[in-house]
């Protein structure tokens, strides 16, 4: 096991629900020394600091200059090479290196690392050309799936079910350059049916442990209808994952991979669940959000010695071994009018502290604090999450106090924690849609 000082201090990086989560269970630890957010939002204002989550220089700074282990919650500064950084000044940072990043900032690389450690995945080319792009869809009778290359915020994933839907995407990612470079090169893949889960692996460079399952509710409208979001809520652990089908993810899919990237961090790993048949959709080298809102108040282990055992000791002893509550947690997400597309920001939230008071533990993602009111920030507002002796219970409680919470132009969905729509909805739901955060 490793020795660890007395105390550790830690910079955690991002401004989402996500951090809002880490930094909840991070603060309870026994070995916290200083907890700082950069930049954090209202919800972990008292510590936070005020540096930009892709100023990599100024994050490691401070960190130097207060001894800080760091750790990373969103994707962009991992990409952009944060753990290259601190490496090279001998600091800290929970995560992958840029390299292994790619995981998530490149879905063709990612492909081609699945290809080639035998992951069941969806079939797929990879195309920089436009006609040639159409040429493979219209093979397909348009009936694909297209996402743009690299890092677009939530917004690269169409899922097609004509050509005529298809040559739009192609032509607006790959002609006029609607997503920049992100959307230059196009992964164009088969259309999985079926039911999706999240599944989280902690993971020291040579081996990964789980770290939770949850089901995110990706669309917009009750039923699983309308356009795709970052997340309308989470329940964990999962609804449709087995405890097999869990060891066959750890054993086929994310074993293999940290074997080949010498991965470390955390791995998020999507999946469509079809006639028992597990398919990645993709990977992301870093928690979920909404799942993080959920699977953090099953953690049994102090987060903070957990995340140390692995950096300087790696998974083997008892102390890097995840335990979990047997509790169910549900969290619902609030938004604003809008979302995904454009959002109003500075409406006042009132209620919060009366959800608190019922036993919610309220999250912050989009919000900001002006004079002594919570306002909106954002699309996704708030996380309201309750956990209780089964799914039923825990969504009933955060649907309570979802109902104490309000603002203009709040809106939620109403069936957060209920099974998800079969895969015929699911599919035909989704159509064209795009996600954003
Ligand atoms: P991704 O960001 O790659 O997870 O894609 C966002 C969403 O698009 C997923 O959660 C699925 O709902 C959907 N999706 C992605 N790839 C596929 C696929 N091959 N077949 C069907 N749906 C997909
Ligand atoms: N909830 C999906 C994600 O974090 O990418």
């Amino acid at each position: 096991m490793h020795v660890q000082a007395e105390k550790t201090n830690v910079l955690l990086v991002g401004s989402g629900g996500r951090e809002h989560a880490l930094a909840w269970k991070l603060s309870q630890s026994r070995s916290i020394g200083s907890l700082c957010v950069a930049p954090g939002n209202a919800g972990t204002a008292k510590f936070n600091v005020p540096i930009a989550q892709d100023d990599i220089e100024g994050l490691a700074d401070f960190a130097e200059e207060n001894d800080c282990f760091t750790v990373v919650g969103p994707e962009d500064p991992l990409c952009y090479g944060l753990v290259d950084a601190f490496r090279s000044r001998n600091l800290r940072a929970f995560g992958p290196r840029k390299e292994q990043a790619m995981l998530e900032g490149s879905k063709s690389y990612a492909k081609k690392i699945m290809a080639s450690c035998k992951v069941p995945t969806a079939t797929f080319e990879v195309f920089e050309d436009y006609e040639q792009a159409k040429e493979f869809s219209s093979s397909r009778n348009g009936e694909v799936v297209v996402k743009a290359d690299g890092l677009a915020r939530g917004k690269g994933v169409f899922v097609c079910s004509n050509q005529m839907e298809v040559d739009n995407v192609l032509k607006g990612l790959l002609v006029q350059r609607s997503l920049g470079e992100a959307g230059k090169r196009v992964v164009i893949e088969e259309k999985l049916l079926g039911q999706e889960a999240s599944f989280m692996a902690l993971c020291d460079g040579k081996n990964a442990v789980g770290f939770g399952t949850a089901t995110d509710y990706k669309q917009l409208f009750d039923g699983d209808k309308g356009p795709n979001t970052g997340g309308m809520g989470s329940c964990s652990p999962a609804i449709v994952l087995s405890s097999d089908q869990e060891s066959e993810v750890l054993e086929k899919i994310v074993n293999p991979i940290v074997q080949k990237t010498a991965f470390k961090g955390f791995l998020y790993v999507g999946l469509m669940i079809s006639d028992g048949k597990l398919s990645v959709l993709e990977f992301n080298v870093r928690l979920g959000d909404p799942e993080t809102q959920s699977i953090i108040p099953r953690l049994e282990n102090d987060l903070l010695d957990l995340l140390t055992e692995i950096e300087y000791s790696g998974i083997g002893s008892e102390e890097s071994i995840p335990k979990w509550s047997s509790k169910t947690a549900c969290s619902v997400v609030m938004c604003s009018q809008g979302y995904p597309g454009k959002t109003d920001s500075g409406m006042i939230i009132s209620g919060i502290d009366e959800a608190e008071s019922d036993g919610a533990i309220v999250f912050h993602s989009g919000t900001r604090q002006e004079n002594q009111n919570f306002v909106t920030n954002g699309g996704r507002v708030l996380s309201i999450c309750a956990i209780d002796e089964s799914l039923e219970k825990a969504r009933s409680s955060a649907y309570r106090s979802v109902e104490k919470i309000s603002w203009r132009g709040e809106y939620h969905r109403s069936d957060i924690g209920r099974k998800l729509s079969g895969p015929i909805d699911n599919v035909a739901s989704n159509r064209i849609s795009s996600s954003a955060r």
